[in-house]
């Protein structure tokens, strides 16, 4: 591993709430980044941290070093902005067909009722994916779509309405299948004048796991598997089936929720706070990350959970008040401190409910808060912060451009780790001797999880 791969690795891997505790602007970044970056102010800072943006008003020299990383982070970044037109669509596939035949308006084709029960990001979700399905159905053989994890089953919905396909669903909430089938009722009974034609998608209420043998539905008539928002190991145990299965010609895949992959088992301090996220396939052999064998080096839980940030979205959030994130991780450190000598070691990375840290709103009210649920601890908590002697408005102020450069360095990188993990998906397929590519296919302000892998079997 190189030093740069180190440095991403290790900005990857440092979570914000361990900020007082680790010092990483002082511990990671070299002496003239700290420099460069104290001497910006806090817009700047994230300004220089986007690189979709063209910083303005820099006068200082900036580190050549990290001019690279900025760089490389979006260079070797699978771009943010969505494949949008049809011909381009078509020409990724490498389909030599005229695009205005090819693509009609799907949102037109889908019917009012339907369209109205659909939020807007799964309807852009839905419409896109019904042009790709439509795109690969050019190039590869097959009368049945099979979506795995599909929820409520608006995507299949959809597809079975628009698509002259077989139809199916394979998902393991019973719950969510039972909502589905009581939807494609509702729809039938609302479709008077379809009802007739419209063949509703068959629905089965499995978890599907490669050690169960799941059973792929129309096998004999050819099989687009496609999976939306498959997390964490779902994503791994689809593109396995792809791999397995002859019937299945065609794979077009979402991933989300990478952290929990391999069970989500290395996320630190769990043992102790909290339970395997996904208790299901924890068996080693079916271990979602990393799935090529070319990969010599892998992410942490920290650095997986990163990739799933959308810096589009992360920005405008909640999530960034900044105070709060300070507050947060001003309240860890202390809590370390005062169970520094539990006989377990200290308490960490407890998971607590989110307390708004407006801007005048006390620390001290902010720990009475965020303490309710462990009453054991405010006292010691207490003792700890009047030992320190800390003026907490000078503190945040004095942090907030060390702890912003950190955070926003992240941001830089998380489509960075998104694509490792992506292209590590992408080279199993190619090196079990088939086709795949992968593409933004939604508008990344819409829907952040955005990359689309798209696979073929060679005929
Ligand atoms: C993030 S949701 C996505 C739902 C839907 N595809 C969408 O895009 O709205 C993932 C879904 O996969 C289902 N799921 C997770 N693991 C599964 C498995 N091994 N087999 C079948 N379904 C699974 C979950 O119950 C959940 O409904």
């Amino acid at each position: 591993m190189n030093q740069g791969e180190n440095l991403v690795q290790a900005l990857a891997s440092q979570y914000m709430v361990d900020f007082f505790i680790d010092r990483p602007f002082e511990r990671l970044l070299p002496r003239c980044w700290q420099e460069f970056f104290s001497s910006l102010g806090n817009e700047s800072i994230i300004e220089f941290c986007d690189p979709s943006r063209t910083p303005s008003h820099l006068n200082q020299p900036q580190p050549l070093g990290l001019l690279a990383l900025r760089v490389l982070a979006s260079s070797l970044s699978t771009a943010r902005v969505h494949v949008g037109r049809p011909e381009d669509l078509l020409s990724l596939f490498e389909i030599n067909e005229k695009s205005d035949e090819l693509m009609p308006d799907f949102s037109l084709s889908l019917s009012i009722e339907l369209k109205r029960k659909i939020k807007a990001k799964k309807l852009h979700e839905i419409e896109r994916i019904l042009e790709v399905i439509r795109c690969a159905r050019l190039k590869s053989q097959f009368e049945n779509v099979v979506d795995i994890g599909a929820g409520v089953g608006h995507l299949t919905r959809a597809i079975s309405m628009s698509l002259p396909v077989r139809v199916h669903s394979i998902e393991g909430n019973e719950k969510l299948v039972s909502a589905a089938r009581k939807l494609d009722s509702k729809f039938s009974s609302l479709l008077v004048s379809d009802e007739s034609t419209w063949i509703k998608p068959e629905r089965k209420a499995e978890y599907v796991s490669l050690n169960a043998e799941t059973k792929i539905p129309g096998e004999d008539a050819g099989v687009c598997l496609v999976g939306v928002h498959a997390c964490g190991d779902l994503s791994s145990t689809i593109i396995r089936m792809f791999t397995k299965h002859p019937q299945i010609t065609c794979l077009i895949l979402f991933g989300c929720c990478y952290h929990k992959l391999n069970a989500g088992a290395d996320k630190l301090y769990q043992q102790k706070w909290g339970k395997c996220a996904e208790t299901m396939d924890c068996n080693i052999e079916t271990l979602g990350y990393p799935l090529s064998n070319g990969l010599t080096s892998s992410f942490t839980y920290a650095a997986r959970e990163l990739a799933c940030y959308a810096r589009e979205q992360y920005m405008a959030s909640e999530d960034f008040d900044i105070r709060q994130q300070i507050f947060r991780a001003l309240l860890e450190w202390i809590v370390v401190r005062s169970t520094i000598d539990q006989l377990n070691g200290p308490v960490r990375h407890l998971p607590f409910h989110g307390v708004s840290a407006s801007a005048n709103l006390e620390f001290g009210s902010y720990i009475h808060e965020m303490l309710k649920p462990y009453p054991e601890l405010l006292e010691p908590v207490k003792n700890t912060l009047s030992s320190m002697d800390l003026d907490i408005d000078d503190f945040v102020k004095r942090s907030t451009s060390s702890f912003l450069s950190i955070l926003a360095l992240r941001i830089m990188i998380a489509p960075l780790i998104e694509s490792c993990i992506v292209d590590d998906r992408v080279q199993y397929i190619r090196d079990a001797g088939h086709s795949a590519i992968s593409f933004p296919l939604f508008n990344s302000v819409v829907s952040p999880r955005n990359i689309c892998i798209a696979a073929f079997k060679k005929l």
